[in-house]
């Protein structure tokens, strides 16, 4: 017979004593994430969910998964280890001038008329965005460029552009005003040159004032009614693709309510809400209005 193991040999034990979330902790994860974002987490994201919440494991010291489903399940939205939770399971992707023809009806088209109705004394001068879903503000960013070049020629706007995000973290990032050089890679060379500052080591940019005095940022869950607004344009992109019908419903209808009448909507081409956006005149794939 072998003589046993001495004790300074013996296996440790693994910090997390599964692999993998049972299917039953997979729905349960599944059904708060639901509830509380609006986002489908399917049977087919088992290891990658089961991937994220480990990191969250290593980092807070709980030991399996259903120890941390029941700290999670007591947690506010406010709480830091919720939002880093979030941060795990959402996707984050985002860069300045992401999907060009959005931005180039923007500016020849959109911005131009405002420009010329002010030149002809007509309008108000006055203009309210809503980048929702802005993750760590690159469209926000983009938003305001744009803006920054076509009234450069004309008497001063009252502009304002709200970036909100469920994301506290992204936030954070966001209101920094602070890019990589991967963010910045689109952006044309005469607007990081006047609308940036590059730092020393060339390898990021900071938004000048002229960009960020017309920034604004807070927290808000796309599921919940938006209390700012009415907007003249609001832009969705890259976020409901994570959502399923009735939680694309629930958004597009908060959104329609926070657009003027005669407003209008950007939505991201992958999106999946053109059967939904019943309310709306459609002027493009990704372009509505609501009507007046
Ligand atoms: C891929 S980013 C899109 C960023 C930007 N709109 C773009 O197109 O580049 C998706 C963002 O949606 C946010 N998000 C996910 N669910 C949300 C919800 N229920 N309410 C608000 N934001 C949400 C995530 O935190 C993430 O920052």
């Amino acid at each position: 017979m072998k003589p046993p193991l001495p004790e300074v040999i013996k296996p440790l034990p693994p910090v997390c004593p599964a692999e993998q979330v049972s299917d039953a902790e997979l729905k349960k994860y599944a059904e708060l994430i639901y509830a509380r974002t609006g986002i489908r987490v399917s049977p087919q994201k088992k290891t990658l969910l089961s991937n994220r919440v480990r990191r969250r494991l290593r980092k807070t010291g709980i030991k399996g998964f259903e120890e941390y489903f029941a700290h999670l399940k007591k947690l506010t939205p406010a709480d830091p280890e919720w939002d880093a939770f979030l941060q795990e399971i959402t996707t984050h992707e985002t860069y300045l001038f992401r999907d060009e023809s959005h931005w180039t009806w923007f500016r020849t088209q959109f911005l131009a008329q405002c420009a010329s109705e002010a030149r002809a004394g007509r309008g108000t001068r006055k203009l309210r965005i809503w980048s929702a879903a802005c993750s760590t503000g690159d469209e926000p960013a983009t938003i305001a460029c744009c803006i920054a070049d076509a009234f450069s020629a004309c008497s001063p706007w009252d502009v304002t552009i709200l970036g909100t995000d469920i994301g506290v973290g992204a936030l954070e990032q966001a209101k920094s005003a602070v890019f990589g050089e991967r963010a910045m890679r689109l952006v044309p060379r005469d607007y990081s040159r006047r609308f940036f500052q590059q730092a020393k080591d060339a390898r990021i940019w900071q938004a000048r004032p002229v960009i960020t005095d017309m920034l604004r940022f807070r927290q808000h869950n796309l599921m919940h009614a938006m209390r700012d607004g009415p907007f003249d344009v609001v832009f969705l992109k890259n976020v409901l693709i994570y959502f399923d019908t009735d939680s694309k419903r629930a958004v597009l209808e908060n959104v329609r309510r926070a657009i003027r009448p005669g407003g209008l909507l950007v939505a991201g081409a992958a999106e999946g809400v053109s059967d939904l956006v019943r309310d709306f005149h459609r002027l493009q794939p990704w372009l509505y209005r609501r009507p007046e």
